[in-house]
């Protein structure tokens, strides 16, 4: 494959893992048929942005240049770490008396009782909790991780501690963001909202419903624009391409549509799921489609067929969200059977299965540049690490069913519940630094407080909510808050009278 484009500069879709090197000698049918799909849908995007990489003739492997990125952000956290640690400790000999270990901050918890370190995406060292599948991996410190494998534990480890100051109470101040407000409500829909995404243009955005109606918004100035009827019961989730001019839309009637918006009509159907169609995501770099559903499965569409090309199985209760990205794993789900699976899609099986959660998992997000994910169900809000989903951190505190997780790329993660809570957290530190509960609107009865699904605009500058109030929310940053209007509270002890 990489021969033909040879003549060409590398092209970051041909250097994609794995999934392009047939996977035994013998292939199956499910697996001709995904290779195929592969080629040609690399083919296609070779075509499509070809132009976009004119200017980067030495754009490097994508898994590499996600390497550099996240190398970046552990040194930047690590000498955030540092810096944090020394003035802590000048502080600490200022006013406290020695020895006060600082035990939870923000809304996460040590078990340990040790104070917990947080330096970057690597740092797991005590963590018990990591993925027991996962554990053959390296679940060390990067410092740790440095030292050859062949040399001896002991001394050797202590000698590269050493050089961090990693007895000091590492604790990184959470990074300031301005609280959200609501500033505009959206009314059309005559049932719940159940799903919302926003074009990749970032000029409107796309809602499903349990009125069974699909319905396209401006996004700047809140109008409707456009209802699509076909769906005969619950609209249960939306997408919008950032490839092709298509919809796709799932719902309770195991309905999978991708709708074509030159016509707006239904161009194809995906057909297969025995019951509810819970979630779906579409690939950012092939022609696929993931959807997910209550009959306990996973399904890998190929977008043009309409083949199935996986039913992926292995979960035993119904599947509630489901993500897909461009490098491994490139399929995660997550299941009312409160584990998450990750799927390698070449071979159609799952090759991790997380077993942290002790209630269902309803909602996923992809951090949008770090390699990492996170997970919410209502013992938890967890962090993980991709591609072999290391567990990074607890994120506690919002005991609710959580439905929807987003995040922007300025680190903003927000959870949504079915009580009409919703928590924001900064990704790094794990600090929740606002708490609000959605107001309802006039007309519906207080049991109809729920947040079903979330997403941020393209930008990352303005948060869509859909609700069980029949709204669409959309909320943005205060920007006469400032960090002396809104300090950070982050002091475990101040924290705990502010914010319980
Ligand atoms: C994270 O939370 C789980 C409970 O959901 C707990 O068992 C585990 O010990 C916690 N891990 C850490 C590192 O706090
Ligand atoms: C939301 O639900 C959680 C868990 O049931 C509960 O602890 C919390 O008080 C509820 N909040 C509201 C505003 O109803």
């Amino acid at each position: 494959m990489t021969a033909t484009t040879q003549e060409v500069p590398a092209n970051p879709i041909d250097l994609l893992p794995d999934v392009v090197d047939p996977p035994s000698l013998e292939e199956t049918p499910a697996q001709k048929t995904l290779l195929n799909t592969v080629f040609r849908s690399m083919k296609r995007s070779h075509d499509m942005f070809y132009h976009h990489y004119e200017d980067y003739p030495e754009f490097p492997d994508i898994d590499e240049h996600y390497r550099e990125a996240k190398l970046k952000t552990e040194y930047k956290s690590l000498v955030a770490a540092v810096a944090e640690t020394k003035r802590r400790k000048e502080e600490e000999q200022v006013n406290l008396p020695k020895n006060v270990p600082v035990i939870a901050i923000g809304g996460m918890t040590s078990e340990s009782g040790a104070p917990l370190a947080i330096t970057g995406p690597s740092e797991s060292e005590n963590d018990s909790a990591a993925a027991a599948s996962s554990s053959q991996k390296s679940s060390n410190s990067r410092a740790v991780a440095q030292v050859p494998s062949s040399s001896k534990t002991g001394p050797q480890d202590n000698t590269v501690r050493a050089l961090l100051p990693s007895r000091a109470p590492m604790v990184v101040k959470p990074k300031w963001h301005a609280p959200w407000k609501l500033y505009r409500v959206l009314s059309g829909h005559t049932g719940w909202v159940r799903s919302v995404d926003v074009e990749p243009g970032n000029e409107w955005l796309v809602s499903g419903g349990a009125d069974r109606i699909i319905k396209i918004w401006d996004l700047a100035k809140g109008t409707l624009r456009l209802s699509l009827t076909g769906h005969i019961s619950a609209v249960r989730a939306v997408k919008v391409s950032p490839r092709h001019p298509f919809i796709f839309s799932a719902g309770e009637d195991k309905q999978v549509k991708c709708w074509d918006l030159e016509t707006n009509k239904v161009v194809r159907h995906y057909h297969g799921h025995l019951s509810a169609v819970q979630d779906l995501d579409i690939h950012p770099t092939m022609d696929l489609l993931v959807t997910c559903a209550r009959d306990s499965t996973a399904r890998l569409w190929d977008m043009r067929t309409k083949a199935q090309i996986h039913c992926l199985t292995g979960h035993t209760n119904t599947v509630a969200s489901v993500r897909c990205q461009a490098t491994d794993p490139q399929v995660i789900t997550s299941s009312h059977d409160s584990t998450i699976r990750l799927w390698d899609i070449v071979a159609g099986r799952s090759v991790v299965t997380l077993t942290n959660h002790k209630k269902a998992v309803r909602a996923l997000s992809l951090h949008p540049t770090l390699r990492m994910f996170a997970s919410g169900s209502p013992d938890n809000i967890k962090q993980w690490k991709c591609p072999d989903g290391e567990f990074y951190q607890n994120l506690s505190g919002h005991n609710a069913v959580i439905n929807s997780l987003t995040c922007n790329q300025d680190g903003v993660l927000v959870s949504g519940a079915d009580n009409g809570t919703m928590q924001f957290w900064d990704w790094n530190s794990g600090f929740c630094f606002d708490r609000q509960t959605t107001k309802v609107q006039p007309g519906s009865i207080d049991s109809e407080a729920g947040i079903y699904s979330m997403c941020f605009d393209r930008s990352g500058s303005r948060l869509i909510t859909a609700e069980a109030d029949k709204t669409i929310k959309m909320y943005k940053e205060d920007d006469t808050a400032t960090e002396e209007s809104h300090p950070v509270m982050w002091r475990p002890n101040v924290l705990r009278k502010k914010m319980y």
